[in-house]
């Protein structure tokens, strides 16, 4: 049986996770959609980077051209974080007819309608799962199994790294650049932490799953944001003295047209279910009009745990491929189009 190639842009924490899940997980895949699913070339910007995964040296390339106009390749995962210029190689990977697989929540909270848009037009899957809340399977959750469901309320820690921060300097007493620079070290951040700690990483996760759960295209401006920067080390010492927990939480509530989204550090009872979620774990806490509360919980960031979404991804892709379907299927999470008010 032919096998499926895959292309893909980065490797660094999620791409070596990615490279592995491939390799060590080999026979569920290919049991999954009956034949072999082979990573045939990597971009990377330095070639000569020692790596934690063992790659061919073959298979590494500068040329990004390599991957996307290559025809021998079937999906493009993207795992090298960037917009503008990555909006422009996933368009014409879509326009190449290469199906797209992709963690890229920046991207993807500002380009997401546009590039969803063209991957339909090319019969394409774009799935991006591995964008919100790392190994948590949430958009799938929201967009497949809450599908019959009006959801009215979100709630929860979307982001690993402050997370982390925030459950080290309150349980351990830890310094705040100590504690970045051990989550920068594991994985966790983002090439620049500046979009972690200032929340807008969670707030761009906010307007992805606002806009999937409220079917309405909800864009980033319209999240109130505000990141753990200004948090101190008495403020978390203290709160813990009174019953409570800092966390930093991201909101969503949807009355009728009315949507509102917002980021912000928050002090919860300590008996809350959102208290006890500690380092780089994510939760959310979704509302359904029918369904009433239901909880999603797992870890939020890292090499293995996001590169488990973004191959369960992949195999989204290759099963939609066997049944000749890609673009279509009912389980894609795309986002809608904006509901009117007469819809409801
Ligand atoms: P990373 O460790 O910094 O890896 C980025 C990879 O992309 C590296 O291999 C780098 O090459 C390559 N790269 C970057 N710019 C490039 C360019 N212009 N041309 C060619 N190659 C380029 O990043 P990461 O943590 O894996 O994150 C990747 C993406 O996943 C980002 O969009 C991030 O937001 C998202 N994400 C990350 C996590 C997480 O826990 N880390 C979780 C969910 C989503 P070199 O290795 O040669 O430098
Ligand atoms: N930097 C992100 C976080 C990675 O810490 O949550 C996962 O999206």
């Amino acid at each position: 049986t032919k096998s499926i190639s895959v292309g893909l842009l980065g490797l660094g924490t999620v791409g070596s996770g990615v490279v592995k899940i491939i390799e060590n997980h080999q026979d569920k895949l290919s049991h999954q959609v009956g034949c072999p699913v082979e990573v045939k070339k990597v971009v990377v910007k330095d070639i000569d980077k020692k790596r934690d995964v063992e790659i061919s040296e073959d298979k590494l390339t500068t040329n990004v051209e390599d991957v996307l106009h290559n025809a021998e390749i079937d999906v493009v995962i993207e795992v090298m974080g960037g917009v503008e210029e990555t909006r422009d190689y996933i368009l014409t990977a879509l326009r190449n007819k290469k199906h797209v697989v992709t963690a890229n929540k920046d991207l993807m909270a500002v380009y997401g309608s546009e590039l969803l848009t063209v991957a339909s037009e090319n019969n394409c899957d774009l799935f991006y799962e591995a964008s919100v809340a790392g190994g948590i399977p949430i958009l799938r959750g929201l967009a497949d199994g809450l599908a019959s469901d009006r959801i009215t309320k979100m709630m929860g820690i979307v982001n690993g790294t402050t997370n982390f921060i925030l459950t080290k300097m309150t349980k351990e007493g830890s310094a705040y650049d100590e504690v970045l620079k051990e989550a920068q070290d594991l994985g966790y951040a983002e090439a620049d932490p500046t979009s972690d700690v200032g929340g807008l990483d969670a707030a761009r996760k906010m307007a992805i799953l606002a806009t999937l759960g409220f079917s309405m295209k909800i864009d980033l401006d319209d999240v109130r944001v505000q990141g753990i920067t200004e948090v101190t080390e008495e403020d978390l010492q203290y709160s813990k003295q009174l019953g409570y927990t800092m966390k930093l939480i991201g909101y969503a509530h949807r009355d009728g047209d009315n949507v509102e989204v917002s980021v912000q550090p928050t002090l919860l009872a300590d008996t809350h279910p959102l208290a006890s979620v500690s380092d780089e774990y994510n939760a959310v806490y979704v509302y359904g009009e029918a369904v009433g509360e239901t909880m999603f919980y797992g870890p939020g960031a890292g090499s293995l745990p996001t590169a488990t979404a973004v191959v369960s991804d992949l195999v989204g892709v290759m099963k939609n491929m066997r049944l000749g379907v890609n673009g279509k299927s009912a389980v894609t999470p795309q986002y809608p189009k904006q509901l009117k008010a007469e819809d409801e």
